[in-house]
Formats: structure tokens, C-alpha cells, sequence
């Protein structure tokens, strides 16, 4: 089954509205003609207005970066998915490693925020990834399993079918230091096989699984040749619409 790349910026905290504005004037014209990916661009709630505005029409689909799993009610702060499809996103960033580390989300967070997602008709793209000192006592595997069985297993396979999954290293994030593609792809391949014995070979052939972790123009051509690498999702390298549409078209 050939799975389409997503290529996703994650703008973090980062860009007033007018700086929306700026970077898609620019981002937009670069990246017209880039058919062979779907690009998606995740800026902060107060830009979402902004971001969906100025992308209709174009090849460019907003998501967001966390939701709550309600749909309205007394959580001071919080921001649902019915409010995140009624201003336009099409998708959201579930389970940041930023959000498993400052605001201690966890696997349950991640299915009620997965079921509300696609209650609300936005595609989860749900993170998974080792901190550094797993890795070094080569507790990746057993790390991502349990995120796995407890953030993923838990859904249907409906439910499974229409969600996008991030492999990120912690360790890579931010850092400069890219997971080699051999790494990177040993991940993948362990998510898949992982998603194959709990929901079957099609779904798990299905599932769109991209790395995020310093992408870069320059490394982003090697990850993507890795068979079970799907997109990228991209922290730093998305906020310049040069170097962001270098990486879309890599
Ligand atoms: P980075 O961030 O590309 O700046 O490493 C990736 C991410 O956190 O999604």
C-alpha cells in the first residue's frame, strides 16, 4: 500500500498573527507545485484564525497543537476539538514529548485525546519517542511499546485507521542531533510491527508514521528514503518559509 507523506511543521510557541501572515505569503508560492506530500502547519491557538484564512484554497491544511478532550465546559485554559473544527484545523498534535515532560500528560491523555479528535473530525497525530537515558539502557523498544499499548492499543481499528503516528526521540528534539535514518527506521519498523499483531498487516501497512526530530533540509532526503518513514513533523526548520518548503520538497 503506498501511504502518502505528510510533511507538518510544528510552530511550538512561536509567531504572532502578523508573523502568520508573513510566513504564508512567502511558505505559499514555494510550495504550489508539491504535489507529492500533504503539508500541514501547526501554529499556536491564537494564529489558527489566521493560518486557516490565509490557506484556503491552497494545498496547505492547518492542525493544532493540543486539546482537551471535552467539548465545552468549566477548564479554564483549555481548548476543545469542536472549537478546533469550527475554526478550520483538519488535524492536531497529540502527546508532544513537550507536553508529556512540562505538563505531565500520559497514555490515558493520549486515547481520550485521540477518541476526541476524531469525534470532532481532526486526524490525531499522536508522539511516541525515548528520552536519552532510555535509549542508553537500550530501553527504547520497551519504551515504545508501552506507549504503544497504552496510548494506541486502547482505540478500534476505526479509530486506528484515520490516525497519523510521530516517532520523536526526546533526544533529538531541538538538540541538533538527528536520529540516523537506520535508527529512525528501526523505530518505525518496531511501531508498525507493534500496530500489525494488535490491528492486522492492513492497517498497520496503512498507518502514516513520520519521524520529527532536528529535520532539516540537509538530513531530511536520507530519513525520508527509509521505506517505513512516512513525513516528518518539524519543530525548528518550520518557522522560515524558505527552509520550511526545502524540507516539503526535499
Ligand atoms: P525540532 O522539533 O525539529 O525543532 O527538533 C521537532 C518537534 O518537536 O516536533
Amino acid at each position: 500500500m503506498s501511504r502518502k507523506p505528510i510533511m507538518a511543521g510544528n510552530w511550538k510557541m512561536y509567531k504572532t498573527p502578523a508573523e502568520t501572515h508573513a510566513f504564508f505569503e512567502a511558505f505559499k508560492p514555494l510550495v504550489r507545485d508539491a504535489e507529492h506530500c500533504e503539508i500541514i502547519i501547526c501554529p499556536p491557538f491564537p494564529n489558527l484564525h489566521a493560518a486557516v484564512e490565509e490557506t484556503k484554497g491552497s494545498n496547505i491544511t492547518i492542525g493544532a497543537q493540543n486539546l482537551h478532550w471535552g467539548r465545552e465546559g468549566a477548564v479554564t485554559g483549555e481548548v476543545s476539538g469542536h472549537m478546533l473544527q469550527a475554526v478550520g484545523c483538519s488535524s492536531v498534535i497529540i502527546a508532544h514529548s513537550e507536553r508529556r515532560q512540562y505538563f505531565g500528560e500520559t497514555e490515558p491523555d493520549v486515547v481520550r485525546k485521540a477518541q476526541a479528535a476524531l469525534e470532532y473530525g481532526l486526524t490525531p497525530i499522536v508522539c511516541v519517542g525515548e528520552r536519552l537515558e532510555e535509549r542508553e539502557g537500550n530501553r527504547t523498544e520497551a519504551v515504545l511499546g508501552e506507549q504503544f499499548d497504552g496510548g494506541l492499543a486502547p482505540l478500534t481499528p476505526e479509530q486506528f485507521a484515520k490516525l497519523v503516528i510521530a516517532y520523536e526521540p526526546v533526544w533529538a528534539i531541538g538538540t541538533g542531533k538527528t536520529a540516523t535514518p537506520e535508527m529512525a527506521a528501526d523505530a518505525h519498523r518496531f511501531i508498525r510491527a507493534r500496530a500489525a499483531a494488535k490491528f492486522g498487516d492492513a492497517l498497520a501497512r496503512g498507518v502514516r508514521i513520520l519521524y520529527g526530530g532536528s529535520v532539516k533540509p540537509d538530513n531530511v532526503k536520507k530519513l525520508m528514503a527509509e521505506e517505513d518513514i512516512d513525513g516528518a513533523l518539524v519543530g525548528g526548520a518550520s518557522l522560515d518559509p524558505v527552509t520550511f518548503a526545502a524540507v516539503v520538497k526535499y
